[in-house]
């Protein structure tokens, strides 16, 4: 099996050097899973991004042909496709900024728990090597259940010497994705300039939107109508997974949220100031030691864990709430990772 390299050729440097300055730094990262549902999309959009100057595609199977279809965009990053675990470290070597979404997605009827004992494994094995080919990337953790998985990563890092909580993601901008769409349909604003913080974990009731911090405030909205918002931002991905109707979970709105939360972890590295999203890091802002919230991105990853802010009676009952979950699969994370 061999690595393909495309995307080169004097079309494509001419291409560069019109459309980017010589100050745009050299930025490579990889797609781990990129033959899957969201793999595709979220290697598409990070061919788009211009940030990106070598596109990395990693699986088990199928990166040759999603390589080499991805590699004829005429922008400015080279794409190479790397198949089967013995090119693994080729893919992730010199590597700024890694993002996983490999593992198996939800079917009707699962949580995302239930994809535990598999994605633990993969998770545990990209980590393995990312520790040894590029310790020094961001990871942007899509793989769920990712409130298992991001404690997953951090103890196989530890273990390595390699780990720097600053550059560890759990990836929840979908859940903000969410919150921010149903909002705006309910509050009668426009979509485009609607913010709304997600905070606590990626799962069920774990996912806590703050509404009553949304952005622009409109007419106020009942408690009847912000508790099924809140409920409809918990149950957005089983939403999607019953109407897959067993092919999968959601692979569009989540690569898009991916290419999001990366371009934001690019923007931060190349030292754009305030860039603010939300993510699930380690964290000190409640006693869990992993915690999504707002964080500021900069040149290390991240550079300040953000507080949660005044929260309503409603979102206090909802942090109160999920706290034990969120507890219990932190910590099943952590014994999975200490086990072999
Ligand atoms: P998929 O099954 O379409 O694709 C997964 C890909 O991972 C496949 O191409 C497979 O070959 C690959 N893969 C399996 N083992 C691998 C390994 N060891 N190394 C590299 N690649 C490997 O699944 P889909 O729909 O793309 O979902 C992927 C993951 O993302 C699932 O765990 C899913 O639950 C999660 N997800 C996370 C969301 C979030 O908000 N964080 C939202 C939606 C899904």
């Amino acid at each position: 099996q061999q690595s393909l390299r495309r995307g080169t050729g004097s079309s494509a440097s001419q291409l560069n050097s019109r459309n980017f300055s010589s100050s745009t730094p050299h930025r490579k990262v990889a797609v781990l899973g990129a033959a899957g549902g969201i793999g595709q999309s979220l290697s598409l959009l990070m061919k788009l991004n211009p940030l990106v100057s070598q596109l990395s595609l990693y699986d088990i199977a199928g990166t040759p042909g999603v390589a080499a279809d991805v590699s004829h965009i005429n922008t400015r990053s080279q794409v190479m496709g790397y198949v089967g675990e013995d090119q693994l470290g080729k893919a992730l070597e010199g590597c700024d900024l890694v993002i996983i979404p490999a593992g198996v997605p939800r079917k009707p009827g699962m949580t995302r728990d239930d994809l535990f004992n598999i994605n633990a494994g993969i998770v545990k094995g990209l980590c393995t090597a990312i520790s040894k080919y590029c310790p020094n990337a961001l990871v942007n953790m899509i793989s769920n259940p990712v409130n298992s998985t991001v404690p997953i990563a951090s103890e196989v890092f530890k273990k390595s010497g390699t780990y720097d909580e600053r550059r560890l993601f759990g990836v929840t901008t979908l859940d903000v994705v969410r919150a921010k769409t149903f909002y705006a349909g309910k509050a009668n604003v426009n979509v485009a300039e609607v913010n709304v913080p997600v905070v606590g974990g990626h799962a069920g009731i774990t996912i806590l939107p703050l509404f009553s911090q949304a952005t622009p405030q409109a007419n106020i909205l009942s408690d009847e109508v912000l508790t099924a918002l809140t409920k409809r931002t918990q149950d957005g991905g089983t939403e999607v997974v019953e109407a897959k109707a067993g092919k999968g979970s959601a692979t569009l709105s989540m690569a898009y949220a991916g290419a999001l939360f990366a371009d934001a972890c690019l923007k931060g590295l190349n030292g754009v100031p305030d860039v603010v999203e939300c993510s699930f890091v380690q964290s000190n802002i409640t006693e869990l030691p992993f915690f999504a919230s707002k964080v500021r991105l900069g040149k290390n990853g991240v550079e300040e864990v953000l507080g949660l802010g005044a929260l309503s009676v409603y979102e206090k009952q909802g942090l109160e709430a999920l706290l034990p979950e969120l507890k219990s699969s932190i910590e099943k994370g952590i014994k999975f990772a200490n086990q072999s």
